[in-house]
């Protein structure tokens, strides 16, 4: 009997304790069993009255050993550690590259394979570095091409529209052979729309030394789509810009091999996918080259536009959503 008051009184918040408790009472060599071995000892009168109190005894240990390890129990879950070590783990999100830096990547890879180094400039650039040194005189009519943002009210400083900015920065600080690409962000005051945003990436690159000629032009250009984009022809078409005389556009159509390939394909084939041409001497001599010793060529090329055509993916405005949907499609693309 003076037992059950022991058992009645014992509390512990400790699994240890109980564990010890438990033996004490209910072990195999705990005091319950000693006391049934005892019973055949006990005098016949007795024996009632003793077997009632073992068993009370023996109820009441197992079930204060059933209340604390439940009440344990219950305060672990209610204070999130469960100490269940079969519960599955946390998974660990791993991210993904933005599909521009993918494609920009691959495009750094390409060119630096062939001598190309890679240069970078400020976003917010003045009218010099993005306009006049690149043969873009004020009131010259071609700036409407490139929808600029001023900075609030001062028309020297604006959100660069191209990376040729960038080009400009390089060639004013390096002497010839120059091998560079820029890429980076640009912008330009667009209506927004699934086919241009009013910030997208481009990558430009610049070749600047004695004798460069427009047959290296093609030539380099032709190794980019072939790496870039599998078997491929390109197409240049005349066209304009102020820093380069000849200029042209350049279509791509890859994957296809013969003429009759192209005609059995859907829609119209040719995509244009950047410009270029011969860097106008009035240029190089802006940023102290000398346009009789060395000639140059340039081109520029959206990497949204390209990443578009990679990946088939309808909306260039989904880079810039932060959909994790579409974000996490690219993990394994490289
Ligand atoms: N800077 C031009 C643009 O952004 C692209 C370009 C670069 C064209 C170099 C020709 C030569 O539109």
């Amino acid at each position: 009997k003076k037992h059950i008051a022991e058992v009645e009184a014992f509390s512990s918040t400790s699994k240890d304790e109980i564990e010890a408790f438990r033996i004490k009472y209910l072990g195999k060599k705990g005091l319950l069993n000693e006391f049934f071995a005892e019973f055949k000892n006990v005098p016949n009168d007795q024996k009632k009255e003793f077997g009632q109190v073992v068993n009370t005894l023996k109820n009441v240990a197992q079930e204060k050993v059933n209340d604390l390890t439940e009440s344990i129990d219950a305060a672990q879950v209610a204070s999130g550690i469960y100490d269940d070590l079969s519960r599955p783990g946390e998974p660990v999100e791993l991210g993904s590259r933005h599909p521009i830096s993918i494609v920009k990547n691959k495009i750094i890879d390409i060119f630096s394979r062939i001598g190309f180094n890679v240069s970078e400039g400020p976003e917010i650039e003045d009218d010099w570095h993005n306009f006049s040194a690149l043969n873009l005189p004020e009131y010259h009519p071609a700036r409407d091409m490139q929808d600029t943002f001023f900075i609030q009210t001062d028309p020297d400083v604006l959100l660069r529209t191209h990376t040729s900015s960038v080009q400009v920065r390089y060639m004013e600080n390096n002497k010839p052979p120059i091998r560079t690409i820029s890429p980076g962000r640009v912008y330009r005051n667009e209506a927004i729309s699934a086919r241009s945003h009013c910030f997208f990436h481009q990558v430009e690159g610049l070749y600047v030394d004695k004798g460069v000629s427009f047959a290296d032009l093609k030539q380099t250009l032709q190794y980019f789509t072939t790496q870039m984009f599998g078997k491929s022809k390109i197409r240049l078409r005349p066209s304009y810009f102020p820093f380069t005389e000849p200029s042209a556009e350049v279509d791509v159509y890859w994957g296809l091999e013969t003429e009759t390939d192209y005609k059995m394909t859907k829609g119209t084939g040719w995509l244009e996918i950047m410009g270029c041409g011969m860097v106008d001497p009035n240029v190089l001599e802006n940023c102290g080259i000398d346009s009789e010793t060395y000639t140059g060529f340039a081109f520029g090329m959206g990497i949204d536009r390209i990443a578009l055509l990679l990946h088939q993916i309808p909306d260039i405005r989904m880079f810039s959503e932060n959909d994790l949907r579409f974000l996490q499609q690219f993990k394994n693309a490289d």
